[in-house]
């Protein structure tokens, strides 16, 4: 059976819409029919969350999350990136054969460069954890959104390297799964979705956030009785996304025609409702294991401990090739 993984960093209060609608939906869907793993990347997190208790909490929340999305009973392995105990040996070896050149071309390196902002190790060495995350596990595919496309390129020139160096053929080279026609959801300022830019919509919103944030996505100013176009519009790309088939095209023939009496308003409110519809059964799944939180921690040792032995078994073999102990 073919593997896949994918991660989410706990770096926010929640998980949101882009997350969940560019890896862990792709995600769950995949695990369907694959032997699936999902985890909480908080190494991942560490600069961007300076305070343990936060990133503790982060953590925990991330956790409650997943098990609303896949069940409590889920086959599907949840666990902590943190409770892995060789995954940073791993990335260690994997240094050794990654290419300072394959390094300076990353884009989440070249981004932060660009913002002039004190750069420390992690930004670079960032996507050879991830290149462990995947290949210690013999990983065959990753749901992830288009912004980490690179990040698996990256980490198949790593598995090549390693192969190369050691002549073996022990990593497999792993493919990315992109959810093509959702490209990058776009959050209430029009910009990517993301919980650096405080613009995203939470997939647990309580309803009140839910309309706050709803209410504030950011459309031009034409007028109630103007033609829209849909394509260009923010409200428009999250109904797009979430509503059936039939009120999408609904929607988009009253953005189309003129003197429809529809504005940015009325739109904003019918995704209110649809994303209402569409949250419910994740937020109430979320209370329910909130009652019992013990077990969310006894499930993630459950899933660390499969996920510890299968690294372990390829260890063993990164052990014999390299020479280390
Ligand atoms: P963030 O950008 O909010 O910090 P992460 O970097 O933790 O999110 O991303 C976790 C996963 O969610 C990645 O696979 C990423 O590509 C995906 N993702 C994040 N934002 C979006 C978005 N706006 N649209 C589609 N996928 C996204
Ligand atoms: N880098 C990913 C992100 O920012 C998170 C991540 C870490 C990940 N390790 C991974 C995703 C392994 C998929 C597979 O979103």
């Amino acid at each position: 059976m073919k593997k896949i993984i994918t991660g989410v960093k706990p770096t926010g209060e929640s998980m949101h819409l882009g997350n969940f609608m560019g890896a862990v939906f792709p995600a769950y869907q995949a695990s369907q029919w694959t032997d699936s793993a999902i985890f909480i990347a908080d190494l991942h997190a560490l600069t961007s969350v300076t305070n343990g208790d936060t990133l503790r909490e982060q953590s925990f929340e991330l956790a409650v999350e997943y098990f609303a999305i896949y069940g409590l009973d889920t086959e599907t392995k949840i666990f902590r990136q943190s409770d892995i105990h060789n995954i940073t040996k791993l990335m260690w070896i994997l240094t050794n054969v990654t290419p300072y050149s394959l390094m300076l071309r990353a884009h989440s390196f070249k981004d932060s460069e660009a913002k002039n902002v004190d750069l420390n190790m992690w930004v670079f060495n960032y996507p050879i954890l991830m290149a462990a995350d995947i290949l210690g596990y013999g990983i065959d595919a990753v749901p992830v959104g288009k912004d980490q496309v690179q990040h698996l390129e990256m980490t198949r020139d790593i598995a090549r390297s390693f192969n190369k160096t050691y002549n073996c053929s022990l990593f497999i080279e792993p493919k990315a799964i992109v959810t093509e026609w959702l490209a990058t959801l776009p959050g209430i300022d029009g910009r990517k979705m993301s919980k650096s830019y405080g613009n995203f919509i939470g997939l647990f919103d309580d309803e009140k956030t839910l309309k706050k944030r709803i209410m504030s996505i950011v459309t031009d100013s034409l007028g109630v009785d103007d033609i829209k176009n849909p394509d260009t519009c923010n409200v428009f790309a999250l109904i797009n996304v979430f509503a059936t088939p039939e009120r999408r095209e609904a929607i988009r023939a009253k953005y189309l025609t003129p003197n429809a009496g529809y504005g940015y308003g009325h739109a904003k409110l019918e995704l209110l409702e649809i994303l209402t519809e569409y949250l419910r059964p994740y937020r109430e799944n979320r209370e329910q294991i909130l009652k019992n939180p013990e077990l969310v921690e006894q499930k993630l040792q459950q899933g660390a401990k499969i996920m510890n032995e299968r690294l372990d078994e390829i260890m063993k073999e990164v052990v014999k090739l390299t020479g280390i102990k």
